[in-house]
């Protein structure tokens, strides 16, 4: 393998040709979703939250998400969508070179989720393991960053898992409506594997502006809290809970998904008509929407399952993927893209031909 140098120019990252001739590509092998059994209905939250169904939807396209048994932790709602893509993959637990999880929700503040999944798994060798924190872009984020390891030889089996249990950090009372009922529990895993088969990821471009903190965030547990970085005067404050600014996440989210769905296009030569589906973060079906219209794209190419989950942060992409496959939205050789915004602000997008 040569890995000779790389031109690094704006958008993202372009490597010359001569080096991909000789960089492996990365391709989806497995591929699954897991989400709670618990339904829980707009009008189940109605007198929780003093909200109404009317509302949710009509700002949202929302109707139920799914909610952990009270308990659950993630790495148990995850691990039967890790097992199942591994199986998918046609490769045992021990087969894994790496397992990289983004979650803003792990099961403990530290270490990350990705060593508890490794031991729930049953991998008896001393693999790569740990988390990333890029909330609703995190799964773009992974795959990124698994695509590179494949890319260089490093590794050739990644369990990538996007995971979250959004219902223990939300305000279930009148004062967290706003952000409370847009939320669900979920969990999606892939495999990453080497390939010589046209069926590959094709791009990646994640972004970050970090003038988007103070608009998304939960500040606590956090080192800025001295000296326990958690405590009842911080918990009273509310800063263990999510805050946002809806109407600014709403109108950088609109900008910023349509740019990383160009950015996608051009890095591929390729033009909407050539894409059988757009996989959109499920944050809120009018940011879908205002999206797709932005883009002069029907809502038939836009992928929607909001009505059914909310927004499971991590989660929402490959649960959308394993849906669409289901449905039989796209199929081999079909071209797909990703897209996704979040907290940070971040947001990325990913092309890749199935
Ligand atoms: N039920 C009933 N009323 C509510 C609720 C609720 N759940 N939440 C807020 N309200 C009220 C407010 O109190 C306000 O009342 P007032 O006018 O009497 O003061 C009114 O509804 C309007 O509130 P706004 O916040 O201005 O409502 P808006 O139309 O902006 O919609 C929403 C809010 C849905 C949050 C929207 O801004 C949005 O979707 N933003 C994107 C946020 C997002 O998706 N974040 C997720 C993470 S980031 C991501 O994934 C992209």
């Amino acid at each position: 393998m040569i890995i000779a140098s790389s031109r690094c120019t704006k958008p993202g990252l372009q490597i010359s040709s001569q080096v991909l001739l000789y960089m492996n590509k990365a391709k989806i092998a497995g591929i699954a979703y897991n989400v709670p059994d618990r339904v829980v209905t707009n009008h189940d939250l109605e007198d929780m939250m003093d909200t109404t169904d009317e509302w949710i939807q009509t700002r949202s396209g929302i109707k139920e998400r799914r909610w952990v048994e009270d308990g659950m932790p993630n790495s148990d709602m995850a691990l039967p969508a890790c097992k199942e893509a591994i199986e998918n993959a046609g490769i045992k637990p021990d087969d894994l070179d790496a397992i990289i999880v983004g979650t803003v929700s792990s099961d403990y503040n530290f270490p990350g989720m990705a060593p508890i999944i490794q031991q729930k798994l049953g991998v008896t060798t001393n693999i790569s393991a740990f988390d990333i924190s890029a909330a609703c872009s995190a799964f773009i984020y992974l795959l990124e960053i698994g695509s590179q390891f494949i890319q260089t030889g490093k590794y050739k089996n990644i369990l990538l898992v996007g995971s979250d249990v959004m219902s223990c950090l939300l305000d279930k009372t009148p004062a967290g409506r706003a952000t409370g009922v847009l939320f669900g529990d979920g969990a999606g895993a892939v495999v990453l594997q080497p390939t010589d088969d046209e069926s590959c990821i094709l791009s990646t471009h994640t972004y970050a502006n970090g003038k988007g903190v103070e608009m998304l965030h939960a500040k606590a547990p956090g080192s800025m809290f001295y000296p326990n970085r958690i405590d009842a005067e911080v918990i009273a404050q509310g800063h263990h809970l999510p805050v946002q600014n809806g109407r600014e996440v709403f109108k950088n989210a609109v900008v910023r998904m349509p740019e990383a769905i160009n950015f996608a296009l051009e890095h591929n030569n390729l033009s909407l008509e050539d894409v059988s589906l757009v996989i959109a973060h499920q944050a809120n079906y009018r940011i879908l929407q205002t999206s797709a219209k932005r883009m002069g794209m029907s809502m038939d190419k836009m992928y929607v399952n909001i009505h059914k989950y909310g927004n499971t942060t991590a989660a929402t992409i490959p649960i959308a993927m394993c849906e669409a496959l289901e449905e039989g939205k796209f199929t081999k050789g079909d071209i797909i893209i990703l897209t996704a915004f979040g907290a940070g602000y971040t947001w990325a997008s990913a092309a890749i031909r199935w």
